[in-house]
């Protein structure tokens, strides 16, 4: 049913004027500008939350473009350490040229890898879709190859590879690997992913699980109860949880930010009561903040990908009382 609706409403979205649009993404959009996502993590930082910033925009087409995403992200990593606040930077590597010529690609996140570093900022790579898997992991890889160990990547849960690629990553960094788990955006076709509700929310509790019972970092990216259910089981059979030590016989590397050998995290606008709820009981939750230009775009995209998230948007239109961040 939420999915017919979806449909129905990524169908007329784009007969709609911007303003409505932007309206309705204001909820999940931290503005166009640095000083705006600014003033939306101090506020939020009240409520014992952290952050990582994403600069709006995904595959550009041709080098220069991605010039704008290196002063940006250097811009805002000044920002960050300027204000004083607990966020850390994700990044899509194709903003940064990397499926149009992969060493520039390379070098440009290396250039940013290093400003970074300078300040003790972590960078998260986002995952994008099946194209970019390989690209996206070896580029974490090479980097901490380099000694720039501030960095790690997202894997997604609906994808078969994925059990294959936490256990190369962990063979290879050890307690250096660092992940964001969450199920994945992107609707990937049949042969390479789960399709369906229930599959996907299993592969993702059984990844979940895997970077739990390694030395690794994990970052549960999700806003789905039984996810979240999972995931506070498992912490409890690995002993792990708020005020405890990580247990683990080799735990993460430590880093500016993180929690006890995990975190939770959500997107700005979603489920906001539910991640109240995680600070309360000791937590650590971290809000993933997108702003810039390019929030058309950007939300237009998210909700050709995935339709569901439409009906979410449609809620957020209906009930606007609802609308609180
Ligand atoms: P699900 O979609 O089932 O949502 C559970 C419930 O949350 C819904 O029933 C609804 O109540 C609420 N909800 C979810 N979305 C909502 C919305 N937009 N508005 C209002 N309510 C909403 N994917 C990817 O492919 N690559 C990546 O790098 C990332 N990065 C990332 C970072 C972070 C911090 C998060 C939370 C998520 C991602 N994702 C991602 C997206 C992720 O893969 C997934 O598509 C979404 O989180 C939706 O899945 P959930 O597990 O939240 O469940």
């Amino acid at each position: 049913m939420s999915r017919l609706l979806g449909r129905m409403v990524v169908g007329t979205m784009p007969l709609m004027p911007r303003f409505v649009i932007k309206w309705v993404s204001r909820r999940y959009v931290a503005g166009t500008k640095i000083s705006e996502a600014v003033a939306v993590m101090k506020k939020l930082s009240d409520e014992g939350a952290c952050f990582t910033v994403d600069v709006l925009g995904e595959e550009i087409t041709n080098l220069d473009e991605a010039e704008f995403f290196i002063k940006e992200y250097n811009d805002l990593i000044e920002a960050i350490i300027a204000e004083d606040i607990d966020a850390n930077i994700s990044i899509k590597p194709t903003a940064f040229g990397l499926l149009i010529d992969r060493e520039k690609g390379l070098q440009n996140i290396q250039e940013l890898l290093v400003k970074a570093k300078e300040s003790d900022i972590f960078v998260r790579l986002d995952m994008e879709d099946h194209r970019a898997t390989d690209d996206t992991i070896e580029v974490c890889l090479a980097m901490h190859e380099k000694g720039l160990t501030n960095i790690g990547v997202v894997l997604q849960g609906r994808l078969f590879r994925t059990l294959e690629d936490i256990r190369n990553i962990c063979n290879k960094l050890g307690p250096a690997a660092d992940f964001r788990i969450c199920k994945g955006i992107y609707l990937e076709p049949d042969n390479i992913a789960h399709t369906q509700y229930r599959p996907i929310i299993d592969a993702t509790n059984e990844c979940l699980d895997l970077m739990l019972q390694s030395s690794s970092y994990v970052g549960i990216a999700t806003h789905d109860i039984p996810v979240i259910k999972h995931a506070l089981a498992s912490l409890e059979k690995q002993k792990m949880g708020p005020t405890l030590d990580d247990p683990r016989e080799n735990p993460p590397v430590k880093r500016r930010g993180k929690g006890p050998g995990y975190e939770f995290q959500m997107l700005l606008g979603v489920r906001g009561d539910l991640r109240r709820k995680l600070h309360k009981d000791g937590h650590r939750t971290r809000i993933y903040i997108p702003y810039g230009e390019r929030w058309y775009e950007y939300s237009m995209r998210r909700l050709r990908e995935n339709p569901t998230v439409a009906w979410h948007v449609a809620k957020t239109f209906l009930m606007p009382w609802k609308n609180r961040r």
